[in-house]
């Protein structure tokens, strides 16, 4: 009875002390996605439905995420591994920046503290997308907290809606303040700022 209540006890610590920073699942675990006529979104009586790619054919070959998540893709794997190369611009002369500068975030309370990585955001996103109506450029200078960012602002702007959900707390919560070594805020390398880090080629409109 006391080894039982100790696995009940446990069992949320161990489902959450997963490497943020790996791939998720294993190859073993098959990804179950609902077919286009059942997914709830597409209209099952459509004749052209059968035109679309069924997402058990497309996303099957992405590196995996939890099932708890959206499409069940690690899309930062997926662009980091290059399986998908996406366009970085429309216009030529936008100016791509990839900023590779983490930022530690310490108020947390109890949970471990937030690293937040420019990296993973500016392969997708423009400064502007945070900065500075989201964020001001500053470590620590924004009153982010979880009731603001679990109604929407902040990292909730994104995060539940367009990125991966709020309910996957270790993936920010990730940096365990027991082991952390150093100064919290924006953190010296290992990248430095405004180092792009993406080969890709410019495409313009006419091409
Ligand atoms: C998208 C990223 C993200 C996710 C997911 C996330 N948090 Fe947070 N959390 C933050 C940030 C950012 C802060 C504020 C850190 C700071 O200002 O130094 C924070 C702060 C907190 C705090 C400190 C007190 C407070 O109210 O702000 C607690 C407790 C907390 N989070 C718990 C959780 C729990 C539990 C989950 C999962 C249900 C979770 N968080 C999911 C980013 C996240
Ligand atoms: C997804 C949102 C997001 C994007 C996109 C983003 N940032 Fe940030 N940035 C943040 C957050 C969050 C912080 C930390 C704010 C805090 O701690 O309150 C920050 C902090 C900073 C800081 C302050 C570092 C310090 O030393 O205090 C600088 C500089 C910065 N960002 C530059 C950039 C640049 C340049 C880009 C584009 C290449 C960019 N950011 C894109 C969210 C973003
Ligand atoms: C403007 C939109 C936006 C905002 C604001 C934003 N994120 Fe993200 N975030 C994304 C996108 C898009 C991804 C990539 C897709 C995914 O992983 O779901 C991402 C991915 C991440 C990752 C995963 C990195 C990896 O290596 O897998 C972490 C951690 C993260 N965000 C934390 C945060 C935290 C903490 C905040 C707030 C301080 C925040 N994000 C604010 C859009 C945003």
């Amino acid at each position: 009875m006391r080894y039982l209540l100790i696995m009940i006890l446990f069992f949320p610590v161990t489902a959450w002390s997963v490497d943020p920073s790996q791939p998720q699942g294993s190859a073993s675990e098959a990804r179950i996605w609902k077919p286009l006529a059942a997914d709830g979104l597409h209209d099952p009586g459509n004749p052209a439905l059968v035109e679309l790619q069924q997402p058990g054919e497309a996303m099957a070959m992405f590196p995996k995420d939890f099932a708890t998540i959206g499409n069940q893709v690690d899309w930062v794997r997926a662009l980091e591994q290059g399986v998908i190369v996406p366009r970085t611009n429309i216009f030529p002369d936008t100016r791509i920046e990839v900023l590779d500068l983490d930022i530690i975030m310490d108020q947390t309370s109890q949970m471990p503290m937030v690293r937040f990585p420019h990296k993973a955001h500016t392969q997708w996103l423009d400064c502007v997308n945070c900065h500075d109506k989201i964020f001001k450029k500053k470590a620590g200078g924004n009153p982010v907290n979880m009731f603001a960012i679990l109604s929407g602002e902040y990292c909730g702007r994104c995060h539940g809606a367009v990125a991966f959900p709020l309910t996957e707390c270790r993936r920010c919560h990730s940096q365990a303040r027991r082991t952390f070594v150093g100064q919290y805020g924006a953190q010296e390398g290992p990248g430095k700022p405004f180092k792009p880090v993406m080969k890709q080629e410019i495409i313009g409109l006419n091409e």
